[in-house]
């Protein structure tokens, strides 16, 4: 089967993030925390597993870390220093003490063990990462079987004036350190090719629908 691609979409590699990261790190709560709170507070009730353990990949700041039932033990990993540190200084100030570890990683290579986690979780990831298909891969690897991977993302307009103009900022994509234009087929295509993984839930949240829950289980066995 062939895969479905960001359209229109300039790649992004990893040190395209790791700039765009380190220019967001010092405005990215101010301008994001609140427009992408209904998203952050819906993965992580959709991924808490208390006495279990989470994956947040691409945690950034660290903005959903208290939200999660607190006794789920977490880890977070994310490609950018900068944002990372600021994680840090909430898990200090916050004294959420079941988050064991913040750590600079790849998404697209972790360095887990496969069936480590029970839950991945990756809100406002998916549409970062160079390859989310490779992202995937591996998020599912390092899932136990029965457990989920939890994602939250932008879904790409498919027709109309948002069309186009994401459209025009997916030529900038890698400025950006984002994919404006991402189709939902990107995730459908890749649960179709994988036997043991299935769709359990796919959301629209506020505001206005703008982005998506996505849930997916892999199987128990
Ligand atoms: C839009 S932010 C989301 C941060 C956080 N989850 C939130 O809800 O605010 C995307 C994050 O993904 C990280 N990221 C992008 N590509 C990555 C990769 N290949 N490996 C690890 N982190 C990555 C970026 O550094 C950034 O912190």
């Amino acid at each position: 089967m062939t895969s479905s691609t960001v359209p229109h979409a300039s790649a992004i590699d990893n040190a395209d993030v790791e700039a765009a990261y380190a220019r967001w790190a010092p405005v990215y709560d101010l301008t994001f925390a609140l427009v992408m709170r209904p998203g952050r507070v819906a993965a992580a009730a959709a991924a808490s597993r208390p006495g279990g353990r989470v994956l947040d990949v691409g945690v950034g700041t660290g903005l959903e870390l208290p939200m999660f039932d607190p006794a789920t033990r977490l880890t977070g990993v994310d490609l950018s220093r900068p944002m990372l540190a600021r994680a840090r200084e909430r898990v200090k100030t916050q004294a959420l003490v079941n988050v064991e570890g913040l750590v600079v990683m790849d998404a697209m290579r972790l360095a887990f063990a496969d069936a480590t986690f029970d839950a991945v979780v990756a809100p406002y990831v998916l549409t970062v990462v160079p390859d989310p298909q490779a992202s995937l891969d591996e998020w599912a690897r390092v899932v136990k079987p029965g457990g989920e991977i939890v994602l939250v993302n932008h879904v790409g307009a498919e027709r109309g004036s948002l069309a186009g103009i994401e459209a025009w900022l997916g030529r900038r994509s890698a400025k950006l350190g984002w994919h404006p234009q991402f189709p939902f087929a990107v995730i459908a295509d890749w649960i179709a090719g994988q036997p043991n993984m299935t769709l359990i839930e796919r959301r629209p949240l506020a505001p206005f629908g703008l982005f998506t829950l996505t849930r997916i289980a892999k199987a128990a066995v």
